[in-house]
């Protein structure tokens, strides 16, 4: 079989840990901790691969409408990773940023996402993109609002401004498009996830709940993915 193409940024919308926990007859948060289980050991698998980028979409800024003890819940896991992730990556040489309004958080909860960033900062291996209270919509109002911003003040024009310009005003400024965005969970939606970004992205949707996600089943979308013939609107 030839060799398989690595695409350079893939987008995960990890869904599911609800569900896996309920068909145990689990609580929903015990979905969650298994899910940021897979959430490490694919991350890992995935910088192996040759992956440039990976962006995970662990919290949306609707997820906030959820039962307060349910965000509660994620909000803990959040912090143990992230107290894990001090080190965690470390070996594989993973680069840690969040995407999306941190200023909602707990203090707390910033701080270790600032540490965690900052210790991260050096290392040369994949970028791990956490979008964290991320919704597209609000990515875009918040470019529109600094673009405004920087017309008013005289650091913007109006009629040069062009699509990479916009592309700059974004969390993921600088990064190239996402080439395939993986939805566990069954569901065909993107959700409100990388809006912008996702124009040509290749769209790979898998019935497997987030946490029973495997290696074997990112294989699986790699293989799909080289079988899609991309055109970005072209012939
Ligand atoms: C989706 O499943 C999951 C979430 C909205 C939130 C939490 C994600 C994690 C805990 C993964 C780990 C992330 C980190 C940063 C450690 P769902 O609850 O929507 O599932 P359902 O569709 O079955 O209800």
């Amino acid at each position: 079989m030839a060799e398989l193409y690595i695409p350079e940024h893939v987008g995960i919308i990890m869904d599911g840990n609800g569900r896996w926990a309920k068909k145990r007859g689990l609580p929903r948060q015990v979905g969650h901790t298994y899910g940021a289980q897979t959430f490490r050991n694919i991350t890992r698998y995935i910088s192996k691969q040759g992956v440039k980028i990976l962006t995970l979409y662990a919290f949306s800024t609707e997820n906030w409408k959820r039962p307060a003890e349910e965000v509660g819940a994620i909000m803990k896991i959040f912090h143990q990773y992230l107290v894990d992730s001090l080190t965690d990556f470390r070996d594989d040489d993973i680069k840690v940023v969040f995407i999306g309004d941190r200023s909602a958080f707990s203090p707390n909860l910033i701080q270790l996402i600032n540490e965690t960033e900052e210790v991260a900062k050096n290392r040369k291996g994949m970028l791990l993109n956490i979008a964290m209270n991320y919704g597209g919509r609000d990515e875009i109002l918040r470019a529109v609002k600094q673009i405004c911003k920087d017309v008013q003040e005289h650091r913007s024009d109006i009629d040069s401004l062009t699509e990479k310009d916009i592309e700059k005003y974004l969390y993921t400024a600088h990064q190239p498009d996402p080439d395939l965005i993986i939805r566990t969970g069954g569901e065909h939606r993107l959700s409100n996830f990388l809006l912008y970004q996702a124009a040509y992205s290749e769209f790979y949707s898998v019935d497997t709940l987030w946490p029973d996600f495997k290696p074997k089943d990112f294989d699986r979308a790699i293989e799909e993915f080289n079988k899609r013939s991309r055109r970005f609107g072209g012939v």
